[in-house]
This record gives C-alpha cells, structure tokens and sequence, in this order.
C-alpha cells in the first residue's frame, strides 16, 4: 500500500505525424518505459486530434496512428502495465479543451513558440493549430497527472497547462484540477539530428527507429561533418557524430573515441560506422517485435481498443467533477 502511494500518475503522447525517430526515443519514449518500470501509474497515447491540426489525409494519419501503436509496443510499452491508448478514443478530452478554452487567456496562446514557429515553417494558420496547447492541457489533467515526461520542445505546452489549469481551479474556487510537472532528462532534452539542429521529422534531419540496418547506415553516412581530413586531429565536441555516439556508447567507449579523434587518423567514416553499429544493436529487438506485430493489425487495434476503455473511465470521472464544479448540467 505505501508503495501504491507513493507511485505518480505518469502521462504522455506523441502525434501520429511521421516515423518515430532517435529524438522521439532517447528525448521521450526511453523516460515511458523507465517510469513504467518504476510502478508508475502510466497513461500514453497517441495524439491523432493533436496530428490532424498539420496532417489532413485519411489515409496518411490512419498509416501513421498504426506505426505509433506498433512502435510503441514493439519499444516495451505494455499494455498490462501501462494504460496505452489513441487520443480520440477518449472523446471527453475535446469537450474538456473547450472548457478550458474559456478560461484560457488569448494572449497566452499568442505567447506559444510552437504556433509561431509551425506558422512560419507554412503550415496554414488554423483555429485547431492555435488551440493545440489547450487540447494537449486537456490530455493532461483529464487523467489527474502529475508528470509528464517530454523532451525540451514541450516544456512550454507543460508551463500553459499549470497556468490553464490554475485559472480554472482559481475560477471555480476549488482545487479541482492537478497541475502537472514535466519530466525532463537534460542530457536527451534536444536530441540533434543528421544536421546538427534538433532531430523532428519537420526538419528532414531524423535517424528513424524502424529501419534496416542498411537504411540506418546510410542515414548515419549523411550526418554533416567538416572536412577536416582523416589524419588530421578533431574535436569531438564540434562533431555531430561524436554528440550521437555520446548519447549512445558506454562512458568508457566514449573516452576511446574522444582520444582517436584527437589523435587523428581517426575518420568522420569510422565514427558514423560505430554509430549505426550502436543503434542497429539498441533497437534489433524492437525491430523484430515491430515486424512480428506488423502481421496481425487486428490484434492491435484489440490492444489500443482495451486501453481506450480503460483510459474513458478515468477521463469520465474527471470530467464529472470538472462539469459539477463549474455548473453544467448534464441530463440523461
Ligand atoms: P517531432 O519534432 O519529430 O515532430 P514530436 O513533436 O512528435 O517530434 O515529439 C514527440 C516527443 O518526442 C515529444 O515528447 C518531444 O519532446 C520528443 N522529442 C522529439 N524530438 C526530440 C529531440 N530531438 N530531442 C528530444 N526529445 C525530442
Ligand atoms: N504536443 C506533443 C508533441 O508534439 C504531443 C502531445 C499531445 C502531448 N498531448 C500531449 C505530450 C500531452 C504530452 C502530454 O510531442
């Protein structure tokens, strides 16, 4: 029982957007799996309603609400233990984001870097966009989180959830809402990608997760280096494969290769190798669990139904207290 109480309600969510990548691994879905271990209270979805505000193909969306669900079974994430659930299979949450629209300042959502930065990338500018962080506020506290383990990019969505959820629980003179903390691993908070800036799918720049090992080997081949020449002296703390190894080799491995390249004669080649090496070994496993899941869909679709259900009860629950704190009326 004193351990019950001492374990946290843990919840996250990725949009079905793309392929899941490095970034998205060792920046989110590594802390998932660690805080199941834990005995944490886990809660992680996948955020279509979220997806459809930059992704408007059917058939797009449904492909890459599939891989988000085989991916994160195939990493570890397990059913049994973690509630694991797709976004709109809990409707209530869009009735909660409209309930905490109205007492969500205009001019917090002017302040969202996310918005800004998706608008100037050429997304086009529309009302679900804008609304993104109130929804992804919803998901949070319509399951009582209290930590939500994310990478650095989401750290505002998290602060406008503690402010939105404040200013209703201020509006209504109760504690009705939880304010979460985010969760986040400073080492793996901004992941770089192949180029150096920080790994997303919008920026082209990904080591993706489920891929041969030959695709990974040639994606690694791609990172950008200078062209200082093999036998020359580097500096590992300029190189953008020296920053990947560092999140992926041992400490002691990491010492080795920081030595040969200050040495020279140690190539960009030979540290790319190393690099697909180490992550073709960390996510075989996956891989092989991914293929096998791959070939029977339906048995997914069970899996993702069983937690929506289990995932709807709590969210109906929350959404009681939310509708009786703030007067509205439910009858049937
Ligand atoms: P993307 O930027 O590729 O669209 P998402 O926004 O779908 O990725 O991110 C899903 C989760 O993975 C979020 O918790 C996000 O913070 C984390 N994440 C994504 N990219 C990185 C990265 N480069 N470094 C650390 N965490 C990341
Ligand atoms: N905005 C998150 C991302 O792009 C996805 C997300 C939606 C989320 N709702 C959430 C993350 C709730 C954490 C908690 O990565």
């Amino acid at each position: 029982m004193d351990n019950f109480a001492k374990t946290k309600r843990v919840l996250s969510g990725i949009q079905p957007s793309g392929r899941l990548h490095l970034g998205n691994y060792l920046g989110a879905i590594r802390q998932y799996l660690q805080l199941q271990e834990q005995g944490h209270q886990c809660f992680y979805f996948i955020a279509n309603y979220h997806a459809m505000t930059s992704l408007q193909d059917k058939a797009e969306l449904e492909e890459a609400t599939m891989h988000v669900a085989m991916a994160y079974l195939a990493l570890g994430i397990d059913p049994e233990r973690s509630v694991f659930f797709v976004q709109s299979d809990v409707p209530e949450v869009t009735e909660l984001c409209w309930i905490l629209n109205t007492v969500c300042p205009v001019s917090l959502m002017q302040k969202a870097t996310s918005y800004k930065d998706k608008v100037a990338r050429g997304l086009s500018a529309n009302m679900g966009l804008f609304d993104y962080p109130v929804l992804q506020a919803a998901d949070i506290v319509i399951y009582d989180s209290h930590l939500v383990p994310v990478g650095q990019d989401q750290k505002q969505h998290i602060e406008i959830t503690r402010d939105v959820a404040g200013r209703f629980n201020q509006t209504y003179g109760r504690e009705v809402l939880v304010l979460p903390e985010p969760y986040i691993v400073p080492e793996v908070a901004i992941v770089p990608g192949i180029d150096g800036q920080k790994m997303s799918k919008s920026y082209d720049n990904t080591i993706e997760i489920f891929a041969t090992p030959k695709q990974t080997a040639k994606r690694c081949a791609q990172i950008v280096t200078d062209s200082t020449p093999l036998e020359a002296p580097k500096n590992p703390e300029r190189c953008n494969v020296f920053a990947l190894l560092k999140l992926l080799a041992g400490p002691t491995e990491i010492e080795e290769i920081a030595a040969k390249y200050r040495a020279g004669g140690y190539g960009y080649g030979h540290a790319k190798g190393r690099l697909a090496e180490l992550i073709n070994e960390l996510f075989a496993p996956a891989r092989q669990r991914y293929a096998e899941l791959e070939k029977d869909p339906d048995n997914v679709r069970q899996i993702i139904a069983q937690g929506g259900k289990k995932a709807r009860l709590v969210a109906q629950a929350t959404m009681q207290r939310i509708r009786d704190a703030a007067g509205i009326l439910v009858h049937h």
